[in-house]
Order: structure tokens, then C-alpha cells, then sequence
């Protein structure tokens, strides 16, 4: 089997078999993208096949941080043609999928201009998944982190949805919204704002305020008041959030389900995240899926030679 060493230092096997569920695995690359990615793109209908390439694109947008001009230029170029080129397609040859039908949108009512049908559909692509891939991440380490309250969700499933609040609020996936520009001059909070000032809300410290979450620094899945900001606020408030959510709670609960055993392979490190602004994402995460079972010390003493 071929392997490849993690920036964490652990082989993990590049493909994941049965035979290799006591050996550590990224869970961000064997589990938390291929659904948000598949999700995504069937619904915009991207073809399977250039998913590889729109995965490599969006990377460089979440390492902006640590990428090369050149390198963020070509991602951009690269994603944009592609779109152009899909518009361009889909136009000839309509599908049953939302850019089909933003398509007929644009060209029936003239609702839609090319600028924007193509701006929207590069933020879909951009916002439609590397979050999700993130809150399921987030969500996996968190749980492992806190047995007690994995324990209590796998003793009660129906806790899903307010856990994945918690984990939204606790670790969410985005370190701040979207710059914002004041168009006139606010006070917020005593703090004056002139007009084209740049704003940056940075949300996962406020879904950390004291002033507003009881022991805000504490996952707590059994708490029914998460008015947190994870999915921004007001007129810009996520669109994809209902997809979001139902694919985290689909995501957490079948990998419980399915390996309730599953634990951290380095629990004592806490996992790398990528050098980014904007994203709170682990950048990989190794797991074991199923450890093996360690003989107990009574067992040990009752085996004959
Ligand atoms: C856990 C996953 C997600 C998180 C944490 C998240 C977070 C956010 C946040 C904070 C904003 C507001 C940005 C701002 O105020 O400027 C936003 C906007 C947006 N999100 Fe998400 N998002 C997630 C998943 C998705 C998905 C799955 C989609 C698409 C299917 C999506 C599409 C959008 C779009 C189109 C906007 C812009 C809305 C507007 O400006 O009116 N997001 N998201």
C-alpha cells in the first residue's frame, strides 16, 4: 500500500480500504470533501470530471495567504475561463441543474447580467464547499476532543442538529465574513466608522463573547440558544446554510454511526490549519477508524503460551 507522510508527520494510506481501518487516515481528504464537492457540483452540474480541477483551484483561494500572485492569478483565470466555458455549454445544451436554469433566468427576463450570472457562480462554487468541508472537520475534531459529548450524541442522535449549531458556534469554519465597505459614515459600539472604511466582522471571536454565550469557551451540544454568527447576518446571511447544515448533521451522524470507535491518531497535537484570514480550516486531520482492540490484562493472563 502506498503512503503518504501528513504535515503532522503521520503515514497515512493514500486509499482507504477495510484492511486499513486501524491505520491512520486524513479524515479531510478521505471523508469531509468528497461530499460537499459532489453536493456542489451536481447541483451547479459541473462534470465529474473536472472536479479535480476545481478542487485545486479552490485551494488556492483558501492559502491565499501563503500562495504566490502568479499562483492566485492562475487559479482565478483558470476557474473563470472554466465557468465561461460552462455558461457557454450549458447555454447550447441545457441540463436539469441550477446553472441551467440561472441561464434561462439571464436570457428570458434579462434579470441576470453576464457579469453577475458568472460572478455567482464562481461564489457558489467558492462558498459551497470548502466551508462545509470545514464544518465537518471542525465538527469530527471537536467531538473527539470532547468524549463526553460525543458519548451523549451517540447515546441520543437527535441531539445532531443542535450540535452542529455548537459546532458552528465553537469552531466554526470561517475566521471572518467578507470585507465590507461603509458607504456612509456609522457608530458602532462608540466606535465611529467614516464612510469607505473597510469593516471586517471577525465571527468566530464574537461567537465566543462572554457578554453573550454562558461558558462560551465550552462545547456544549445540549444548548438550544446558539444564536451564533457562523453564517454571517442580515441581507448577506449565507445562502447555502440549510444545505450546510443538513450536510453536517448527514456527515457527523453516518461516521459516528458507521465507526464509533473512530479516535484521533495524534491526539496529543493539535492538527495543522491553513495560513488563512478568512478560513478556519484543519488542514488535515488523521484518524484511526476502527483501533484494534487491545487485550485486556485478564484476558492477557487466561491466554495459554
Ligand atoms: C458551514 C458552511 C458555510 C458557512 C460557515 C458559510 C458562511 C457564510 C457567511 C459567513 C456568509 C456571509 C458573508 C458576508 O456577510 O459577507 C455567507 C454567504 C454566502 N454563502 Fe455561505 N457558508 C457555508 C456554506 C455555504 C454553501 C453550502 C453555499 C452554497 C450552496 C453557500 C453560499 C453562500 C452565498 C451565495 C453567500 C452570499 C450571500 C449574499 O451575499 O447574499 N454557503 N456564507
Amino acid at each position: 500500500m502506498q503512503r503518504l507522510t501528513l504535515f503532522t508527520g503521520v503515514p497515512v494510506p493514500l486509499v482507504t480500504g477495510s484492511a486499513d481501518a486501524d491505520q491512520p487516515v486524513d479524515l479531510v481528504n478521505a471523508y469531509s470533501y468528497p461530499l460537499p464537492i459532489t453536493v456542489i457540483c451536481e447541483l451547479i452540474g459541473i462534470p465529474a470530471v473536472r472536479r479535480d480541477d476545481f478542487r485545486r483551484w479552490s485551494s488556492v483561494f483558501v492559502n491565499a495567504a501563503v500562495c504566490t500572485a502568479e499562483e492566485y492569478i492562475e487559479a482565478t483565470t483558470s476557474m473563470l475561463a472554466f465557468v465561461h466555458e460552462l455558461i457557454v455549454q450549458k447555454q447550447q445544451a441545457p441540463t436539469d441543474d441550477l446553472l441551467s436554469a440561472l441561464i434561462a433566468t439571464r436570457d428570458g427576463s434579462d434579470r441576470l447580467s453576464e457579469d453577475e450570472l458568472t460572478s455567482m457562480v464562481f461564489l457558489l462554487l467558492a462558498a459551497g464547499h470548502e466551508t462545509t468541508v470545514s464544518l465537518i472537520t471542525n465538527g469530527v475534531h471537536a467531538l473527539l476532543r470532547h468524549p463526553d459529548q460525543l458519548e451523549l450524541l451517540m447515546k441520543e442522535p437527535e441531539r445532531l442538529p443542535t450540535a452542529v449549531e455548537e459546532i458552528l458556534r465553537y469552531d466554526g469554519p470561517l475566521q471572518a465574513a467578507i470585507p465590507y465597505v461603509a458607504s456612509a459614515p456609522i457608530d458602532i459600539a462608540g466606535t465611529r466608522i467614516e464612510a469607505g472604511e473597510v469593516i471586517v466582522f471577525a465571527l468566530l471571536p464574537a461567537n465566543r463573547d462572554v457578554r453573550k454565550v454562558e461558558r462560551a469557551d465550552e462545547l456544549d451540544i445540549t444548548r438550544t440558544d446558539t444564536a451564533h454568527l457562523a453564517f454571517g447576518h442580515g441581507i448577506h446571511h449565507c445562502l447555502g446554510a440549510p444545505l450546510a447544515r443538513l450536510e453536517g448533521r448527514l456527515a457527523l451522524g453516518l461516521l459516528f454511526e458507521r465507526f464509533p470507535q473512530l479516535r484521533l491518531a495524534v491526539p496529543e497535537q493539535d492538527p495543522p490549519r491553513h495560513p488563512s484570514l478568512l478560513m478556519n480550516a484543519i488542514r488535515e486531520l488523521p484518524v484511526v477508524l476502527r483501533p484494534q482492540p487491545v487485550a485486556s490484562a485478564e484476558h492477557r493472563v487466561n491466554t495459554p503460551e
